[in-house]
């Protein structure tokens, strides 16, 4: 049974450009449809399009049935009555839709209430049994929303999105920055909405998560689809040159990078440990950053990498011991490339403005700027929108771009590569690893196990919360040893 038919969707700009081009796909009850694809081809606004949620800036034409009804790509009000009852969108960002004041279950009974009109009573047993279905008790279902795990959170948005009977899911990066356990996580929340006739629409950077998927794929680059066909057909013997070259790209069969011998320390923790909220993540951690080496941190999410990189800049206090920076080095040479590219830009500036700003403060030449925008493969029109109007990869480039002007001795680069494709993705890391081979000391987060062992000089894997140890003890950091 087709739960969503699109036929010759595209999306323009104001200018007439088209940002996507035609394209036409199904969607069936019970089959995954993932989307792979360059960062910046249009793989959002193509999603946004099909749910009539494109910005107001921009604008689409063709036609897509949803659940027996024909909807004008071009009259996005049109859709407005499907938003929750026949497509609920799965946020990246769990704890963002959730009300930090308001217990998980009645999150999820609010929108029973609100998008299907049921009265108090239904909608809370109705909250508590779609909660259950996922493995949340009673007793998680009055946590709120601080008080649940990254993945319960998870769950608890998404039975809030589906509560308003939606039968198709359409999910972007939904485990972008996740490590592998709750990537897995997350397949099997969408996995199982699909056994009972649901259809989900997957866009992802992620190979393995879309082998967890299957179904069928389609590879999309320049706003345009170059490959699509059965996922397990076409990850076994891709046809277009781009698809191989994607696959070709996973980390797990980069080659090993060479090691070079390190130069002086850059900063040193001693006897180190950073706590936040009175709880301690990082306990007596003696560490050494030498200029010239990238260092790999991993650990489950919420366990300090974050806080350990701020500590290191200063940007946070230890609870206990010192941190020592090189002397004679100015503070801005101390960098930081935040996890979510969106904190790095003020919301209402053009990037442009932002990025000569910074230019200007430390006295880079607009050619230099230019210079930079080629290595990184960014276009220079983006530089006339604001944060909001670049795709999700282009933003993260220009806040390392906006992060290299300040030419860097020390860059925590905290999860740099988690919205790119996995081609671009080996750029930026190479363009990191040139940093380093320049004199840079850096501390790379990440959760891909592959990447930080073909990249990094060394490891340390940070334990965390849920982990034996956590409960109240400070889980120790475990230095893994050199790589290479
Ligand atoms: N509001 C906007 N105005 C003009 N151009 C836009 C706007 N939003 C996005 N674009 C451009 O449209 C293209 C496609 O963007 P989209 O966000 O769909 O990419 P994507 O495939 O989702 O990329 P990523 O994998 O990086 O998230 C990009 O080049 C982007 O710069
Ligand atoms: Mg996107």
């Amino acid at each position: 049974m087709t739960l969503l038919q699109a036929d010759d969707v595209a999306v323009f700009d104001a200018s007439g450009r088209a940002l996507v081009h035609p394209v036409s796909l199904r969607l069936d009850a019970g089959a995954p449809l993932v989307v792979l694809g360059e960062t910046g081809s249009g793989k959002s606004l193509l999603a946004q399009a099909l749910m009539g949620t494109l910005p107001p800036e921009l604008w689409a034409r063709g036609r897509v049935r949803i659940a027996e009804a024909e909807h004008d790509a071009a009259q996005p009000q049109g859709f407005r009555r499907l938003w929750g009852r026949a497509v609920a969108v799965l946020p990246q960002e769990p704890w963002l839709s959730l009300d930090p004041l308001m217990r998980a279950r009645a999150q999820v009974a609010e929108a029973h209430a609100l998008v299907r009109g049921l009265a108090p009573v239904a909608a809370r047993r109705a909250a508590a049994a779609d909660l259950a279905a996922l493995g949340l008790g009673d007793e998680a279902g009055r946590r709120y929303p601080h008080e649940l795990s990254g993945g319960m959170a998870q769950r608890v948005a998404f039975a809030a999105a589906r509560a308003g009977g939606a039968r198709i899911v359409v999910a972007d990066e939904p485990t972008k920055g996740l490590d592998a356990a709750r990537r897995d996580e997350v397949a099997r929340l969408l996995t199982r909405a699909l056994e009972t006739g649901g259809g989900l629409l997957a866009i992802t950077h992620d190979l393995a998560l879309a082998q967890l998927l299957g179904g069928r794929l389609i590879v999309m680059r320049e706003g345009a689809v170059v490959e699509s066909g059965p996922l397990a057909e076409i990850f076994a013997a891709p046809q277009a040159d781009y698809t191989q070259k994607l696959l070709d790209a996973d980390p797990a069969r980069w080659p090993r990078r060479a090691r070079r011998a390190a130069g002086p320390s850059v900063v040193e923790g001693r006897r180190l440990t950073v706590s936040r909220g009175g709880r301690a993540l990082v306990e007596g951690l003696d560490l050494t950053l030498r200029a010239g080496e990238i260092v790999g941190v991993s650990g489950p999410s919420g366990c300090g990498k974050s806080s350990l990189g701020d500590a290191l800049l200063g940007l946070h206090a230890p609870a206990c011991g010192a941190v020592r920076r090189i002397e004679g080095v100015a503070r801005t040479a101390f960098q930081k490339l935040y996890q979510d590219p969106v904190s790095a830009f003020p919301r209402r500036r053009a990037l442009g403005a932002t990025l000569a700003d910074v230019a200007r403060r430390f006295g880079r030449r607009r050619a230099e700027v230019e210079a930079l925008l080629a290595r990184l493969d960014l276009a220079p029109a983006l530089l006339a929108r604001r944060p909001e109007q670049v795709s999700g990869g282009e933003l993260q480039r220009l806040a390392l771009l906006r992060v290299m002007l300040a030419e860097p001795r020390f860059l925590f680069a905290d999860e740099p590569t988690s919205r790119l494709d996995p081609i671009t993705q080996r750029g930026v890391i190479d363009l990191i690893a040139t940093l380093a081979e320049e004199g840079c000391s850096v501390l790379l987060v990440s959760h891909d196990a592959a990447l930080l062992d073909r990249t990094a000089d060394w490891r340390m894997a940070l334990g965390g919360h849920g982990t034996a140890e956590a409960a109240g003890r400070a889980a120790p950091a475990v230095a893994l040893g050199a790589a290479g």
